[in-house]
C-alpha cells in the first residue's frame, strides 16, 4: 500500500502539524552534539514554507516519562533551527492546552511554532485518543517526517492521523526508499555489517536479511556470542548465553544458503574496558582467559577490508568495538574509511555508526546516512513502522 506524500495534500495557505524526530544528542552543558536529525527535516519546513503554510513543529527529546525536565527542554533546537532557516521561531509553552491553542490560532502564513517536548506528557506515548485530538485540534493537516521515531506507535505519529488528513515528508519518505531498496532489489554482492553490544538488537535484521545478503560480518560485543557458538573461548568478553541457540541456527541457516559468515579472525584484547587498560592483540579468534575484546583485530579488518572491497551494496550498522576509548577505535574508523571509498552503494544507519563516521570525517561520502536508528534496523527487520502504516491510504 501507498503512503500518502505531503505533495498530494492541499497546503496553500493552511496550518500544517509537522511531527518531526529532532530527538538530538546533548553534550551536558545542554548544547546539540549533532545536527543531522534538524538539518534532515529542512526540506519539508522550506516545502510548507514556500506553500505558504503556517508550520506546527512537533517532536519529543530523550525519554522524561510524562514528567517536565528542564534539561530535556526544545530551546536548544530552537536555536538551532532560527540558525540553519535564518528565520525567528516562536516556542510554545506546552504541546497542548488553551495558550497552544490561542498561539496556533493565532499563526500567519510563513510562521513557525515549535511545541514543547511531546513526552512531558505520559498520553503521548500511550497513544491516548484525547492526546492525540487535542494535538490535532492545533491544525489543519498533519505531515510526518519523523522516521526516527516511526517505530513508535504514539499520539503524534499514529493517534492523531485518524483526526486530520495526513501525508508523509520528504525526509520519511527518502528513507521508506532507500531501506525499501535494501530489502527489494539491492545490487549484489550484498554486504552487511552489524556490530554494537546486544545480539537481541540486531537479530531480527540478520534473520530477515539472510535470503538477501550474501556475506555478513560481525563485530562489536555481540560477535562474542556468535564466537561462542563456534566453541570457542571469548574469555570474559560479554556472551548472551540465552541467545545461543538462536545464533547456533542462524550460524546453520547461513551454511545452508552459503552466505559467508565472518566473526573476527583477530582481536584487540584488554583486561578492563577503560582507557588505561593493558591491552594486546590476540594471534586468533579465541580470547585468553581474563582478557575481553573490545576491538576487531588486523587480520580482521583486512577480511572485511576485502568484503567491502567486492559487496555493491553494504548497510552498517554499530561499531566494532569500543570506539569510545581511543586504542579501541582503529576497527570501527577503519571500516567507516573503507566504506567511505568503497564502490558500492553504501547506507549507514545507528546512533553510533553514524557518531563514528563523523569521527573518521567522511561523512560525506557515504551514499545514505539514515536518520533512524532502532527504526531503520525494525524497518530492515521487515516489520510494519506503526508511523508509516497509519499514512498509507485507507
Ligand atoms: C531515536 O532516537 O531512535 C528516536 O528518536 C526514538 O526515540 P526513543 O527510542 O526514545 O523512542
Amino acid at each position: 500500500m501507498e503512503i500518502r506524500s505531503v505533495r498530494e495534500l492541499e497546503l496553500k495557505g493552511k496550518r500544517v502539524f509537522l511531527r518531526v524526530d529532532f530527538n538530538v544528542p546533548l553534550d551536558k552543558r545542554g548544547e546539540i552534539t549533532d545536527d543531522m536529525r534538524i538539518r534532515a527535516a529542512l526540506p519539508t519546513i522550506n516545502y510548507l514554507l514556500e506553500k505558504d503554510c503556517s508550520v506546527i513543529l512537533a517532536s519529543h527529546l530523550g525519554r522524561p516519562k510524562g514528567k517536565v525536565v528542564e534539561a530535556l527542554k526544545l530551546a536548544p533546537v530552537k536555536k538551532s533551527l532560527e540558525r540553519f532557516l535564518g528565520k525567528s521561531v516562536m516556542a510554545a509553552p506546552d504541546c497542548v492546552g488553551p495558550e497552544v491553542e490561542k498561539l496556533a490560532g493565532q499563526m500567519k502564513e510563513g510562521e513557525l511554532l515549535l511545541l514543547e517536548n511531546l513526552r512531558f506528557h505520559l498520553e503521548e506515548e500511550k497513544n491516548d485518543k484525547g492526546f492525540s485530538e487535542r494535538l490535532a485540534k492545533l491544525a489543519d493537516l498533519y505531515v510526518n517526517d519523523a522516521f526516527g521515531s516511526a517505530h513508535r506507535a504514539h499520539s503524534s505519529t499514529v493517534g492523531i492521523t485518524e483526526f486530520l488528513p495526513s501525508g508523509a515528508g520528504f525526509l520519511l519518505e527518502k528513507e521508506v526508499t532507500v531501506l525499501s531498496k535494501l530489502l527489494e532489489k539491492a545490487e549484489r554482492p550484498f554486504l552487511l555489517i552489524l556490530g554494537g553490544a546486544k545480539v537481541s538488537d540486531k537479530i531480527g535484521v540478520v534473520k530477515n536479511l539472510l535470503n538477501r545478503v550474501n556475506t555478513i560480518i560481525l563485530g562489536g560485543a555481540l560477535a562474542y556470542t556468535f564466537i561462542k557458538a563456534k566453541n570457542w573461548d571469548v574469555g570474559n568478553s560479554r556472551v548472551e548465553y540465552d541467545k545461543l541457540d538462536l545464533v547456533k541456527a542462524i550460524l546453520e541457516d547461513a551454511r545452508k544458503r552459503r552466505i559467508e559468515f565472518h566473526t573476527p579472525l583477530d582481536h584487540t584484547i584488554a583486561n578492563k574496558i577503560a582507557a588505561k587498560a593493558t591491552y594486546i592483540i590476540t594471534e586468533r579468534g579465541a580470547i585468553p582467559s581474563g582478557w575481553i575484546g573490545v576491538d576487531i583485530g588486523p587480520k580482521a579488518l583486512e577480511e572485511y577490508k576485502g568484503c567491502i572491497g567486492r559487496a555493491k551494496t553494504i548497510f552498517w550498522n554499530g561499531p566494532m568495538g569500543v570506539f569510545e576509548i581511543e586504542p579501541f577505535a582503529k576497527g570501527t574508523m577503519e571500516i567507516a574509511r573503507a566504506l567511505a571509498s568503497a564502490a558500492a552503494y553504501t547506507v549507514v544507519g545507528g546512533g553510533d555508526s553514524l557518531a563514528a563516521v563523523k569521527k573518521a570525517e567522511v561523512i560525506e561520502k557515504i551514499d545514505y546516512l539514515s536518520t533512524g536508528g532502532g527504526a531503520s534496523l525494525e524497518f530492515l527487520e521487515g516489520k510494519t513502522l506503526p508511523g508509516i502504516a497509519a499514512l498509507q491510504e485507507k
